[in-house]
């Protein structure tokens, strides 16, 4: 059933995308196309311009300071590629030379390079906004290879540049592993490789399966931790800034094979530069998906200019996607279908406007049965959502908050994780 092609497939839930400053990406970008035009020649300058890239360095300093976490694009020498890419290497080998390298932003883009052109596409299995999503085998094991069209060349860079940030990776973050674009003397062929999970989105998954109380409470606390991660700021050299998703919602988090969530789907996320407190993009008002809008985006009362808006509108999104995850709960034989949040209050594809009526004039939020109170997990649950869903930002749960009390709910229901 999952390899087949019955999987629902992300629709288009008029999701708006922003309108970037390039400027952030041109050193990606740069380094991309010089490896695109001349192979030869890049190893060429790299060998001989060593001393060049490091005064460039030095001029950069600044741009770097105020862009401290941003990754430094690993200019190696491509004769380091074995090292990495020996015959017998399997992608577990790869994860695991990443993880110990202590680079902490990835692997060298000659080898994420290499790694996506060896990798060969075997099915369709989602299609979002931007073009589709494939399983794809690299040496035996899956992958999974987003391919976006031509036209949405700066939603690739933005997606891989915020997948490559200093020290993102986490069990509960999808793992990166590639991006690489190949022009055909057509058009440009730009992908991001990940690691592949057969469970497909979340919202897949509630469709078909309900979940026991273990099974529930793991997936809400995986999702908070994996977001908890993200949002956290770490300082020091081996620090990663903070960031927002802007997107959450059950078809941007996958389920693992141990039925933990990874969170996906990075494309709008925005970091927080502590160092100036400005954020690394010019952010739009309105992003996201219109469902899964917090009320102060829908009605753009969000203040920008303070970066924890965006973290606590994040809060309010998973907030639903607990909703969702809570009502396929097995609880004494009892659980409900699958809905998606607002789903008898608003049409499908609802437009802002329909969304503001009731979240905001209206301040309707998804239902908590009142069985649920009979539960304890379920209790715990509903009194978690609507404290995401305050209607003021500031005062909703933190996503450490909320792993804290789901660690302490597994604690006390004997589960373990
Ligand atoms: N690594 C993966 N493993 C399995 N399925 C995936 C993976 N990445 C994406 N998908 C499927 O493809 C869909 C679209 O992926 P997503 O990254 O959200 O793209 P978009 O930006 O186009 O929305 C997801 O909802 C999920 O069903
Ligand atoms: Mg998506």
């Amino acid at each position: 059933m999952f390899n087949g092609g019955s999987r629902l497939l992300e629709d288009p839930e008029d999701v708006l995308r922003f309108n970037d400053k390039i400027f952030p990406y041109l050193p990606f970008v740069w380094f991309h196309t010089q490896i695109d035009s001349n192979p030869g020649a890049f190893a060429f300058i790299l060998r001989h311009h060593r001393r060049a890239w490091r005064m460039t360095e030095n001029r950069t300093q600044h741009h770097q300071r105020a862009y401290g976490h941003r990754q430094r694009l690993e200019v190696e020498d491509p004769s380091t590629e074995h090292m990495f890419l020996a015959k017998d290497k399997t992608l577990q080998d790869l994860i695991y030379d990443l993880s110990t390298s202590g680079s902490g932003s990835g692997l060298p883009l000659f080898v994420q390079r290499t790694v996506a052109r060896t990798i060969v596409l075997q099915e369709i299995i989602g299609k979002g906004r931007f073009g589709e999503v494939w399983r794809g085998k690299w040496r035996g094991g899956d992958v999974a290879v987003k391919i976006f069209s031509s036209r949405e060349e700066r939603s690739w860079f933005r997606e891989a540049e915020i997948y490559q940030t200093i020290m993102l990776r986490h069990e509960n973050i999808l793992g990166f592993i590639a991006a690489d674009n190949k022009d055909n003397g057509t058009w440009t062929q730009l992908w991001l490789v990940s690691d592949y999970h057969e469970n497909g989105s979340l919202f897949d998954y509630l469709n078909r399966y309900s979940v026991t109380i273990e099974g529930m409470i793991k997936l809400a606390l995986t999702a908070a931790s994996g977001l908890a991660h993200l949002h956290m700021e770490i300082l020091g050299t081996q620090g990663k800034p903070g960031i927002a998703h802007r997107d959450l919602k059950s078809k941007n988090i996958l389920v693992k094979k141990n039925c933990t969530c990874a969170i996906a789907d990075l494309g709008l996320a925005v970091r927080h530069e502590s160092v100036s407190d400005t954020i690394d993009i010019a952010p739009n008002q309105r992003v996201g998906t219109k469902r899964y809008m917090a009320p102060e985006v829908l009605e753009e009362s969000i203040n920008m200019r303070h970066f924890d808006s965006f973290k606590c509108a994040d809060i309010y999104a998973l907030g639903l996607v607990y909703w969702e995850i809570a009502r396929r709960c097995n609880a004494g034989g009892i659980h409900e279908e699958y809905q998606l949040p607002y789903y008898d209050l608003v049409p499908s594809d609802p437009s802002i406007e329909e969304m503001r009526k009731v979240v905001c004039d209206q301040r309707l939020r998804p239902n908590i049965p009142n069985w649920w109170q009979s539960y304890e997990a379920l209790r715990v649950m509903g009194k978690i959502m609507r404290e995401c869903w305050y209607a003021n930002g500031a005062a909703r749960l933190t996503a450490l908050r909320i792993k804290k009390t789901l660690s302490q709910l597994s604690v006390d229901e004997d589960m373990k994780i």
